[in-house]
């Protein structure tokens, strides 16, 4: 994880570094810091522990006249606790150069032993000290901060990017990546670097994605790539879709208020184009042609967390659309059991960021074996997508609260237009199907509306449950993983005990757990187009009324048959059974960050918890 951002040019420098880490801080706040040269050439390191406020506090009691030369970095602590010294920038070279890291160093104790045996003592208990101090040696033998950087990266094992700056090469920043994020902004006389564009979109919207092992070196007026070995690399720019406004807060107390709001924007925006004379067409998997899309008898969805919830959503409308069977696995988990892939499987990647490492990982096992494989992603021009044959992007707009709530929808939106796409092309959609599908959508964004408009009655609920120690989930069929996804959230966010099951299970084990008061949310099938599903919910929530459950039911509009079990009912506008959790699951959003917001705690940035996991 970790965020980090380069800048050179005659901006103030400080200001440029300060506002990217501000943008970058969900990547991880364990600390924050910066290195800057002033106007005698002599570098200067501010660093502190905890979130960036802190930082600003000590720029601002020790400032420094800083010229247009800085690296910036936020962390999610890896190697040595979240402690002043462990905070990077690191130095090397006696303190001429400042380098920070993203990622983990495999090999970081066999380098330890070098820099050991070379006399250097190292403060930190940091993997990236000793990167530091390895770069510095290598300066010294070869004079050269370029070689010296080349031929350090190459002795590195593991995941990094890396930034480095030296005194006496003041007006560069060298880059280099290694399965970890790095991006360069084009500025007018000015360049920048960053863990993603939020670095420095406040600036430039011009931006250059730079490959796997590759090196950027930046000045005010140029750009320069470079592959490990010192080979020139071509590259192309692209315009960022997003700007600052996306960015902020916009009036709402935490940006994950405001996404929770904007998810009617998110499914609509992710939809959008994607109707065609009538039909479903999305283009990038048009591009792969038709013929390998029929050919396929498998598809495995990969994600983690959040987003493999959307997957397990998304395989529900898949194999009803498309008739072809789809299982849903961890990330993490896929690639270590040797699963049984053919040239007719496809993997379906999830993930927001597009930077997941295991997520990452998964894709790139997959592509090895010749499978197909396409990315849904939130975030334009990122690792995974990049990787994949085929990138499916939500538009759901750059999502910061740690805790993903828009991202969610926009991705379950995503899967479902892939489902259909799929029905289209492999003659297994009706025209009835595609059309109820194409009107359901129309009116989703509507709903979800609504949907949000319920945030006042659970901000009630939450305020008189702020004590609650434990919450259960209960729902069926696509209302499973819309459980889980509402445990998950309470989990992270509010730190409460919280558990998703299927209805179905709840006799073989978890019913014990039902004691008197307990709370349980219940995700109740629409009794119109499921009655069958909805009666056996029913007798669920009766069975753990019985035993003294807090029964709060989520229902369609107009559904009275629960009623005299629940003790609170949250309404929901009516849509098709299966579009049910992208409104279903707004309130178990905003039940979350209630319930986190009733006990004082920081909804954007939940303790030991960084949006954007970059290390396996
Ligand atoms: C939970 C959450 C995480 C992410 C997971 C995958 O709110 O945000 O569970 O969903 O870390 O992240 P992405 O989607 O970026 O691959």
């Amino acid at each position: 994880m970790c965020g980090i951002v380069g800048y050179v040019g005659p901006g103030d420098t400080l200001e440029v570094l300060t506002s990217g880490l501000k943008r970058l801080e969900y990547r991880g706040y364990d600390s924050a810091g910066v290195a800057v040269l002033d106007d005698y050439g002599e570098m200067h390191v501010r660093k502190r522990s905890g979130k960036l406020a802190r930082l600003v506090e000590l720029l601002d009691d020790q400032p420094i006249a800083a010229t247009g030369t800085g690296i910036g970095h936020t962390r999610w602590a890896t190697h040595g606790g979240p402690t002043d010294v462990n905070a990077h920038p690191h130095l090397g070279d006696d303190g001429k150069l400042a380098l920070i890291h993203n990622g983990i160093v495999e090999n970081f104790a066999e380098l330890k032993a070098e820099i050991d045996a070379a006399g250097i003592e190292l403060v930190s208990e940091t993997d990236t000290e000793v990167v530091a101090a390895l770069l510095g040696l290598e300066v010294s033998r070869t004079g050269d901060l370029e070689t010296a950087f080349r031929a350090v990266v190459k002795r590195l094992h593991g995941t990094f990017t890396l930034l480095a700056m030296h005194r006496d090469d003041p007006a560069r920043v060298y880059a280099a990546r290694h399965s970890s994020p790095l991006v360069v902004g084009l500025g007018d006389g000015e360049n920048f670097l960053g863990s993603d564009v939020a670095a420095f979109v406040g600036y430039t919207r011009r931006a250059v994605a730079v490959e796997e092992d590759n090196i950027a070196i930046i000045t005010p007026d140029s750009v320069r790539i470079i592959d490990f070995d010192g080979a020139p690399v071509s590259f192309e720019e692209y315009e960022v879709a997003w700007n600052t406004d996306a960015a902020d807060k916009g009036g709402w107390d935490s940006f994950m208020a405001k996404e929770i709001s904007e998810q009617p924007d998110a499914v609509a925006n992710t939809v959008r184009g994607r109707v065609v004379d009538g039909h479903i067409e999305i283009d990038e998997l048009t591009a792969l042609g038709d013929a390998p899309l029929q050919a396929i008898d498998r598809i495995i969805i990969v994600a983690c967390g959040t987003a493999s919830y959307a997957g397990q959503i998304g395989a529900y409308a898949i194999e009803q659309w498309a008739r072809v069977p789809v299982s849903v696995e961890l990330s993490h988990e896929f690639r270590y059991r040797e699963p049984v892939l053919t040239d007719r499987t496809m993997v379906i990647s999830v993930s927001q960021s597009g930077e997941t490492m295991d997520t990452m990982m998964a894709v790139k096992y997959a592509k090895e074996r010749g499978v197909t494989t396409v990315s849904v992603c939130n975030t334009q021009s990122a690792s995974i997508p990049r990787e994949s044959d085929a990138a499916v992007y939500t538009h759901a707009g750059p999502e910061v609260a740690v805790a993903s709530t828009k991202a969610f929808t926009a991705q379950i939106t995503a899967l479902y237009l892939i489902g259909l796409h799929l029905g289209r092309v492999r003659g297994t959609l009706t025209e009835a199907d595609e059309a109820a599908a194409i009107l359901a959508f129309e009116s989703l964004p509507g709903h979800v509306a609504e949907a949000v408009a319920t945030h006042e009655q659970i901000a009630q609920l939450a305020h008189w449950m702020a004590d609650t120690r434990s919450v259960l989930f209960l729902g069926r069929h696509v209302g499973y993983p819309t459980a889980l996804e509402g445990a998950l959230k309470l989990k992270e966010i509010a730190y409460i005990h919280a558990e998703g099951f299927a209805a179905g299970e709840l006799k073989h084990g978890p019913i014990a757990l039902i004691d008197h008061g307990q709370p349980v949310f219940v995700l109740v099938p629409s009794p119109r187009q499921s009655p069958v599903m909805h009666s056996k919910v029913e007798s669920k929530i009766q069975e753990m009324r019985a035993r003294g459950a807090r029964v709060i039911a989520i229902v369609e509009n107009g559904d009275t048959l629960v009623l005299p079990f629940a003790d609170d009912v949250i309404r929901l506008p009516l849509v098709d059974s299966i579009f049910e959790p992208i409104v279903q699951v707004v309130p178990l959003q905003w039940f979350a960050l209630e319930l986190a917001t009733a006990k004082g705690l920081d909804v954007d940035q939940p303790r030991n918890l960084a949006k954007s996991v970059t290390v396996e």
